[in-house]
């Protein structure tokens, strides 16, 4: 039985179709914040089915995705298996805050998206954002995507249906609604709820660590509540 964000994320699931939707959104306005160069190494944490990869690993020197899911590292690595710039790393589940598997490396672009309100508490979001700091490299930028950062799980639904008819892409969204409503993701949503940090709170911990992180004033992803996150090096 499924019991925790982790378990889900190993099992197939209902976003393994549509996540790819929000991820097309979030490209269309990613670069005006990321200017991305051919000389640029990327970071992907949480990269699951490699939606940024697909997207990216023509643009820049190198991306790698690093995930604890192996169910989507593997669907990942066949999509890129003859990419020899494109990498993916196994964290483990049971320590997914350690990153020595990419520890002596730099990179200069860090993307993290729809990932850290699957975090248990803001002690592990702390150590993310220092593993952040020791990986990124001079002049690097950072975006934390997709924050739940208040206000209702009901207005987050809305603000997506919203955007979504915006999108044309009403009626996906609503068949994906009902299907989460159906399925484990609802009883493990309702066991664990998503890892929520108000704004000045985020802010608070990046300058805990040293970070020089500002909100992003324009939504980057269809659930137009949620807030993302710039931190340049
Ligand atoms: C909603 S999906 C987003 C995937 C990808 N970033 C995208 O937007 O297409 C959440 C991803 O975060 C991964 N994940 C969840 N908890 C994680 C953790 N503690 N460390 C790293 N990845 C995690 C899941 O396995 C899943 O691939």
């Amino acid at each position: 039985m499924m019991v925790t964000w982790l378990d889900f994320w190993q099992q197939e699931n209902e976003f393994d179709q549509s996540m790819s939707v929000n991820y097309d959104y979030f490209l269309d306005r990613v670069e005006k914040y990321i200017s991305l160069s051919p000389t640029d190494k990327v970071l992907d944490i949480g990269s699951g089915p490699g939606n940024l990869e697909d997207a990216w690993y023509n643009k820049v020197r190198e991306i790698h995705g690093i995930d604890i899911s192996k169910r989507y590292n593997e669907i990942a690595r066949s999509k890129h298996m003859h990419h020899p710039n494109v990498h993916f790393y196994d964290l483990s589940p049971d320590d997914y805050l350690n990153f020595n598997l990419i520890s002596d490396q730099r990179f200069n672009v860090i993307i993290v998206m729809s990932v850290v309100q699957y975090y248990r508490n803001t002690a592990e979001i702390e150590q993310l954002l220092k593993s952040i700091k020791q990986v990124a490299a001079p002049n690097a930028k950072a975006l934390i995507c997709d924050l739940m950062v208040g206000g209702s799980v009901l207005k987050d639904i809305w603000s997506m249906i919203g955007r979504s008819f915006k999108q044309r892409q009403l009626l996906a969204t609503i068949k994906l609604l009902v299907r989460l409503r159906l399925s484990s993701y609802y009883a493990v949503r309702q066991k664990n709820g998503f890892l929520t940090i108000p704004q000045q709170e985020w802010l608070r911990i990046c300058r805990q660590v040293g970070l020089n992180a500002n909100f992003i004033d324009e939504p980057l992803t269809m659930q137009q509540e949620r807030r993302n996150l710039l931190i340049q090096f």
